[in-house]
């Protein structure tokens, strides 16, 4: 196949690929434009459509790990919180502030702080049993160098000051081993894009305590086995945070958002913390034989 009919297959592939997220945007961003998401913080349609289009913007824009539609479903959870709960967002890997500059637009709307939480230098060397990771879904291996993924912090403040809402912003500098001890905000909303194991540990162990019941928590590692495995992973959980391990939704292959080639997917998956029974009430019972109660979050 010569290089013309290989670039015009290419093309298609993509308009083909576009459609079609075109066409399931009304089902992935069913929630995101429910009327009641963003109405306690005086955020209707006309704002959503104008967030979305400024993070499909910022997507185009900064070199970013993660999609604008990925940002968008945070982004809906985050004006679901009831608007008196106390929380700030938290982002844990940066890179170059494609998705801070998203994220820190959420928290302005949400009149939330963003703390941001980097190296700004890169990936730390991974520990020999973290140094490959398995991604089933895709069917690859990715491996990590010491410094993977580094940005400086000047270019992340410039790419945040010009696409996102810097106001909102605090950063934290340096290793999570070493900046997340002495963090004690009470937070609402944690995004963890970390890559490593031994990262995800470090996050979850610092900041799983400050997370607020009902608050969410994402990761954009659900294809790395390595890293999906610790939601479920009894022992750590028991040991670490004295409690039964969560789980992980989207673990594997990632909430449905993107055509993949089997099937919908993406990087993202989330838990909420602690769901108990009294934060939800009842609307309404189904099925026959087999029981269903459907819930929802009481406002
Ligand atoms: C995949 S990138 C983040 C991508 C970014 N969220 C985006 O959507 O463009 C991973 C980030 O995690 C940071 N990181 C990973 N482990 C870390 C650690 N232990 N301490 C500090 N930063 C870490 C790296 O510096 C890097 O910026």
């Amino acid at each position: 196949m010569d290089s013309r009919t290989r670039n015009a297959l290419a093309s298609v592939a993509r308009l083909y690929r576009f459609a079609l997220l075109a066409a399931s945007a009304p089902v992935v961003l069913a929630e995101y434009f429910r009327s009641e998401t963003g109405s306690e913080y005086g955020v209707g349609f006309v704002d959503k459509v104008a967030l979305a289009a400024k993070m499909l913007r910022n997507n185009l824009r900064i070199q970013t790990g993660s999609t604008f539609l990925e940002h968008l479903v945070m982004a809906t959870k985050a004006l679901t919180i009831p608007a008196d709960e106390e929380g700030c967002l938290v982002e844990c890997g940066c890179y170059k502030g494609g998705s801070t500059a998203n994220l820190s637009l959420v928290a302005g709307l949400c009149d939330r702080p963003l703390e941001v939480f980097d190296s700004f230098d890169g990936m730390p060397d991974p520990a020999e049993d973290d140094r490959e990771h398995v991604l089933v879904k895709s069917e690859q291996i990715h491996t990590y160098d010491e410094d993977a993924w580094g940005a400086p912090i000047e270019e992340v403040q410039e790419n945040i000051a010009r696409y996102g809402d810097i106001s909102v912003c605090t950063f934290h500098e340096g290793y999570f081993e070493e900046t997340m001890p002495s963090f004690e905000e009470p937070c609402a909303l944690v995004f963890l894009d970390v890559g490593l194991r031994e990262s995800a540990e470090t996050c979850l162990r610092h900041l799983w305590p400050r997370l607020r019941p009902g608050g969410y928590l994402f990761t954009h590692d659900v294809k790395h086995m390595e890293i999906s495995t610790l939601f479920f992973d009894a022992d750590w959980w028991r040991a670490t945070l004295d409690r039964e391990p969560p789980g992980l939704v989207g673990a594997g292959s990632g909430l449905g958002l993107h055509p993949e080639s089997n099937g919908f997917g993406s990087l993202l998956g989330y838990i909420v913390k602690a769901p108990d029974s009294s934060m939800f009430e009842m609307v309404a019972e189904t099925g026959e034989g087999e029981n269903c109660v459907e819930i929802a979050r009481k406002q």
